[in-house]
């Protein structure tokens, strides 16, 4: 693996060059042909983030269509906002072969359920469970997995609740199932994990944060649900859903 950070101006041969060889895919011809090699991968890969494109469009507009209709009959919105994004070729190569998987788009599709993601941002702490609740009453819609880190906060604080679902995508001849990672948190949960993440990497010793950092980083988090839970009080009290 490639001991400095990868960033988009990384280019994709140096990358591959620091995999280890054992996971590298086979091309025939004998030796590593580490150009062809490249733009082989390159290709299959942007060729498979068209399906995920895809895949993010129709469950942003399914849960849309979803945000509206609560609209109509609570006069508010479980959704405050919505991003998405799309794993690029680089950061696909660097989890597959810091997994050691093999680095094929292959195995991208077999091994990893967050090539696609989306994020949504809920003002209230039960408004992700409706979400949550919204999204598995689809029958268009799979879930195959939920991690509750908001019941099981993880140890340094991080709260969200990740579900990875399965949604049909129709092509002209085929259809293809296609993963999603969902990650559902509130305005606050969002505030703490973005900045706990950029703290992450702008670290001195990028990726590793010291431990008394860490142990107000958490003790950030902590507060932060308290504040959470007040404000779902509030809204629970004086609000008429
Ligand atoms: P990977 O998919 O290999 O990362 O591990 P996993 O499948 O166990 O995933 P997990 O559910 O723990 O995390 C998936 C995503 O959630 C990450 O890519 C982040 O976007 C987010 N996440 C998880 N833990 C943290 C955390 O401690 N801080 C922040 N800021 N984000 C986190
Ligand atoms: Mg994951």
């Amino acid at each position: 693996m490639l001991n400095e950070k990868i960033t988009d101006k990384t280019p994709m041969i140096k990358i591959l060059q620091a995999v280890d060889p054992a996971i590298m895919p086979d091309f025939g011809g004998g030796d590593r042909d580490m150009t062809r090699m490249a733009q082989t991968l390159m290709q299959d890969l942007f060729a498979m983030q068209t399906i995920y494109r895809a895949a993010i469009k129709e469950i942003s507009t399914k849960l849309e269509i979803l945000n509206d209709e609560f609209q109509s009959t609570h006069q508010r919105n479980p959704i405050h906002n919505m991003s998405s994004r799309v794993k690029s070729p680089k950061s696909i190569v660097e989890k597959l072969s810091r997994k050691g998987f093999p680095v094929t788009a292959e195995a991208a599709r077999t091994y990893l359920d967050d090539i696609a993601g989306v994020r949504i941002i809920c003002p209230y702490i039960e408004d992700i469970y409706t979400v949550k609740a919204m999204i598995e009453a689809r029958d268009d819609i799979e879930v195959t997995r939920i991690t509750d880190y908001i019941e099981h906060p993880k140890d340094n604080g991080y709260r969200s609740l990740h579900l990875i679902v399965r949604l049909p995508v129709f092509f002209s001849d085929h259809k293809v199932l296609v993963r999603i990672e969902i990650q559902i948190r509130t305005i606050a949960m969002d505030f703490w994990a973005s900045l706990e993440h950029q703290l992450r990497y702008k670290a001195i010793e990028p990726g590793r944060i010291p431990e008394e950092v860490s142990a107000e980083l958490k003790e950030c988090a902590d507060t932060i649900a308290e504040t959470d839970r007040r404000m779902q009080d509030i809204h629970n009290t004086y609000v008429k859903d």
